[in-house]
């Protein structure tokens, strides 16, 4: 049975929420709902499919890794039948799990270095759903999600004795165990360069900028100098 758009994302929203509530990993809805609410503004910028960026976005986190103990291939695999479930037109299928499948900032770490990798020509839904997963990274609540992942992993704050190391491989990046304060060295503070349309790059600016704000404030009063 053919379902309408709106159906679609009725359906796909109690998807993932109820994927969500059966995940412990820190990992939660709200991040979802930011990413496709910022994913749609972009979209709506850049002139992209504002259906499948919604429905990528809703999406986007299912297939992470994390969920399938490491597994890049479990992730797809639940999209692409959840999408069989509610019988959308084949092309849009495929659209839409080509970018939850490549959205992920550890895969845009190569193999080799803490590099972006090339990019395959313009595809501005992807743009769009990638722009607002990096930017829920930074600013405040990049801060609040790092430390809340930190606690769960039962990681430091900081520890003066384990320095950063921001050219992780991308097997160092998935299995890294170091404090919090690393990730920002990590992951973070290199967020704004992988940023892809005009309006994610201007957002990205802000954040970033509240990011080494943060830093500076956190040193000094880890020195007791403020
Ligand atoms: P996203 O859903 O934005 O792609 P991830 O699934 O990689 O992000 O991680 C979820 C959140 O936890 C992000 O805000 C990310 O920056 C943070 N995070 C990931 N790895 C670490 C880490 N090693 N230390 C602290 N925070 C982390
Ligand atoms: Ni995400």
């Amino acid at each position: 049975m053919k379902i309408n758009r709106k159906q679609a994302i009725e359906r796909t929203v109690k998807f993932t929420q109820e994927f969500f509530q059966k995940e412990g990993t820190g990992h939660d809805w709200w991040h979802t709902q930011r990413v496709r609410n910022l994913a749609l503004k972009i979209a709506t910028e850049e002139r992209a499919d504002l259906f499948i960026v919604e429905m990528a976005a809703l999406l986007h986190d299912i297939g992470d890794y994390k969920f399938f103990q490491g597994n890049e291939e479990q992730g797809p695999k639940v999209i692409a039948q959840f999408l069989d479930s509610i019988s959308l037109p084949a092309k849009i299928k495929v659209k839409i799990l080509d970018i939850t499948t490549r959205v992920s900032y550890m895969k845009s770490i190569s193999e080799e270095k803490n590099l972006p990798e090339k990019s395959q020509g313009r595809n501005p839904e992807l743009m769009a759903v990638s722009d607002a997963d990096l930017l829920d990274a930074m600013g405040a609540i990049g801060i609040a999600r790092a430390f809340t992942y930190g606690g769960y992993y039962q990681r430091p704050i900081y520890d003066p004795g384990i320095p950063p190391n921001p050219d992780m491989t991308r097997d160092e990046y998935k299995t890294t165990n170091a404090p919090s304060i690393n990730h920002f060295y990590e992951k973070l503070l290199k967020v704004k360069d992988r940023m892809t349309t005009s309006y994610g790059k201007k957002l990205a600016r802000e954040r970033h900028y509240f990011l080494e704000l943060y830093l500076e404030r956190f040193f000094a009063e880890w020195k007791g100098e403020k």
